[in-house]
């Protein structure tokens, strides 16, 4: 067995370019990294994940040059990557012919979602690997994104090799857009809010409407669930616990605050390693705070509503 804590980005690497997995550290969650041109390397991340079927997966590239092998980018695109890589923006675009990554990695469709993390341990993985890396969250399927090292070990149960970069600054996932001719449409909402896009942009972020032509095939209802059950924009009854928002009196020993000063980008850092913590503490049931939906509270609820969402 190789080395579960990989110690340097070398070795790392190496393993990935041998085709085999590795998680990594990201700017929003940990990753479960494969090879993206390597069909058998993208096949092992859905096995591990028991990922029910084959979702296509973000491409993460070390820069814009290396993205643009793999798809066609329009002016505006390349506007909205000038502006927002490395950062957590993933963009769906057309693949480029010969652009010679697996059609696992794709599910077959003609479209890719690249994005280059903000993250120094990952920009030097991707370099030293000196390929694309897919890589999803590194997590069992449907269950809570990992934003450190030790969840990813406990997830997987130390099979799978890990490069510990601390823990996750943003904490959720990488905002999603498709970018379809003029129009921006917004497939998950994530670590960077819309309103942070249109500012810099200077053009409408759409929100996807149900069964929409374009939408991201990964957005399953209930996802991201803890082992506890949720109940949303609540207090606690006798017994659960409390995930809170602002200022909180003194209460029973189960609470976590999101954010006393309700600062959403400390929510949304502190959301999933939070809700980890409430589980290892024998949580049966998690009330949780009303979030506002403005800004970084639209991928904080859209995540809590998943966890929230009946479990298949
Ligand atoms: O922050 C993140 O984005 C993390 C870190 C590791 O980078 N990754 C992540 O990947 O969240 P994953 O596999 O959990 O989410 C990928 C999402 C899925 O909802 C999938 O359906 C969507 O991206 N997606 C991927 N390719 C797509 C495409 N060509 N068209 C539409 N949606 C796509
Ligand atoms: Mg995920």
């Amino acid at each position: 067995m190789s080395d579960p804590f990989p110690t340097t980005v070398e070795q790392a690497a190496m393993l990935l370019r041998a085709g085999q997995l590795c998680a990594f550290p990201t700017e929003t969650v940990y990753g479960l990294g494969a090879d993206a041109t390597n069909p058998d390397a993208v096949l092992a991340i859905y096995e591990t994940k028991g990922r029910p079927r084959f979702n296509p997966l973000i491409v993460h590239c070390a820069d814009l040059t290396m993205a643009e092998r793999f798809a066609e980018f329009s002016p505006l695109a390349r506007l909205l990557a000038e502006a927002f890589w490395p950062g957590p923006l993933s963009i769906v675009l057309p693949l480029r012919p010969g652009h010679g990554l697996t059609d696992i990695v794709t599910a077959g469709l003609d479209t890719v979602a690249l994005r280059v993390p903000d993250h120094p341990l990952a920009l030097e993985l991707l370099r030293a690997a000196d390929r694309p890396l897919a890589a999803p969250s590194a997590n069992p399927s449907g269950k809570l994104s990992p934003t450190a090292a030790e969840q990813v070990h406990k997830g997987f149960a130390g099979k799978v090799p890990v490069l510990d970069g601390g823990p996750c600054k943003a904490g959720v996932e990488s905002t999603i857009l498709a970018v379809d001719a003029d129009r921006l449409v917004q497939l998950r909402a994530g670590a960077l809010s819309r309103q942070e896009i249109e500012d810099a942009i200077g053009r409408q972020v759409e929100q996807v409407e149900a069964g929409a032509a374009i939408s991201a095939p990964g957005m399953l209802l209930s996802h991201y669930a803890p082992n506890a059950g949720i109940r949303l924009n609540t207090t606690p009854m006798p017994g659960e616990a409390y995930l809170a928002f602002g200022p909180l009196a003194p209460h029973n020993s189960l609470v976590r605050n999101l954010s006393e000063g309700e600062d959403l980008h400390e929510a949304a850092r502190n959301l999933f390693s939070m809700l980890h913590e409430l589980d290892a503490m024998g949580a049966q049931m998690i009330a949780v705070a009303p979030i506002p939906e403005t800004g970084l509270g639209e991928a904080i609820n859209d995540r809590l509503r998943r966890a929230a969402a009946p479990r298949t």
